[in-house]
């Protein structure tokens, strides 16, 4: 009878044991695939950096030909939010933006200025300001020809009539 008693009490201890064993199996294999899972998902977060992909500010504007003296094309104002212009002396590029608070103007043709439907600016066809809040004149753009003898603008770089450089090169293609 005693003999019986210590077999049962044995194979019970043996029975917790397995089931401890069972219990740290399980959770060391959890553990795993929780660290397994994380590493995946930075990995896979690696290979999709987070990177901001803006458009080049640079881009082709046709050929000298495309524009007419004296007149304001406005082709590139909604991709671009530029007007080109051509006078007597050759083709500029105004960058659309308000200078009192950065709306788009919009070119009035038949009172050949720049009207700011925000507050009422606006600004002469060469880009002075000359009614409402705008402090200051609209800013012009880079302007080059490439070997193929179409026009580039670069909007990265600007010339500001108030700091004088509305004549430095680059501010205006003469043609
Ligand atoms: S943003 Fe153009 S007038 Fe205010």
């Amino acid at each position: 009878m005693a003999e019986a008693k210590d077999k049962d009490k044995k194979e019970a201890e043996i029975d917790t044991i397995w089931s401890r064993r069972d219990f740290f199996s399980l959770a060391g294999w959890g553990s795993f695939m929780a660290a397994l899972g994380l590493s995946s998902l930075y990995f896979a977060r690696l290979l999709f950096p987070r990177v901001l992909f803006e458009p080049s500010p640079i881009f082709k504007a046709g050929y000298p030909s495309d524009y007419t003296v004296g007149a304001v094309s406005t082709k590139y104002i909604k991709d671009q939010r530029v007007w080109i212009v051509r006078d007597e002396e050759g083709i500029y590029v105004i960058f659309g933006l308000c200078t009192h608070l950065g709306c788009t103007p919009r070119w009035l043709n038949t009172e050949r200025k720049y009207k700011c439907p925000c507050h009422g600016s606006g600004f002469t066809q060469d880009g002075i300001n000359f009614e409402g809040p705008a402090p200051r004149p609209l800013e012009r753009l880079k302007i080059s020809l490439a070997p193929d003898g179409q026009i580039i603008v670069d909007k990265s770089k600007k010339f500001l009539y108030e700091k004088g450089q509305w004549g430095q090169p680059g501010s205006k293609l003469l043609v």
